[in-house]
């Protein structure tokens, strides 16, 4: 399961709890300031497992510090399987085509996607926006369940998604 998540988190955790298989894991994007806040929270529910650096080189415009990273907190249920040894820094360039804000690019899903899943594997992003999940689980040969409210973002995520047929063929 990956996912952005927000305010909604409180109330969010033991449903995204409840829908994770057993030997699962959730991949949470998280800004290093809420880093204190969701640990604690999470913790009740999952096992905390480890964080990866999302190593954007580019940074946003912060007072002193300017964050060129992003964090990524992995939670277990049970004991998932990884299937790839990798560095826990992924160093990945945002992409130049972008429909939303804080989208992801395909190739940092891609690196998650190879050490978490193998193919045929269930991955679960309920919050889509641009739907890099679905793009890169269509690529990998994953299946994937995306949510996302804005009816606009979906007609992005369908042309996009159609779009992985064209390159393959
Ligand atoms: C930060 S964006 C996700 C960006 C995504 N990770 C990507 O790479 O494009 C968060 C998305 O969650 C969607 N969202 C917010 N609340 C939602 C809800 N209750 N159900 C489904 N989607 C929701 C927003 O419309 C927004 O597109």
């Amino acid at each position: 399961m990956l996912g952005d998540l927000g305010n909604s988190i409180y109330y969010l955790i033991p449903e995204m709890f409840r829908v994770l298989k057993l030997h699962g894991s959730l991949y949470l994007f998280s800004s290093c300031k809420k880093l204190a806040e969701w640990l604690p929270l999470f913790n009740a529910y999952f096992r905390y497992s480890g964080m990866l650096i999302w190593y954007k080189k580019i940074s946003h415009s912060g007072r002193y510090w300017r964050y060129n990273y992003e964090i990524i907190l992995i939670f277990d249920k049970g004991q998932p399987k990884r299937y790839k040894k990798k560095d826990a820094v992924l160093e990945v360039p945002r992409e130049k085509e972008r429909y939303v804000l804080n989208q992801k690019p395909v190739q940092l899903i891609k690196e998650i996607l190879e050490v978490a899943t193998k193919e045929n594997d269930i991955v679960l992003d309920p919050f889509a926006g641009s739907g890099s999940v679905g793009v890169a689980c269509k690529e990998m040969n994953r299946r994937f369940i995306l949510f996302e409210i804005n009816p606009k973002y979906c007609k992005i995520i369908e042309n996009r998604l159609n779009d992985v047929n064209k390159t393959i063929f």
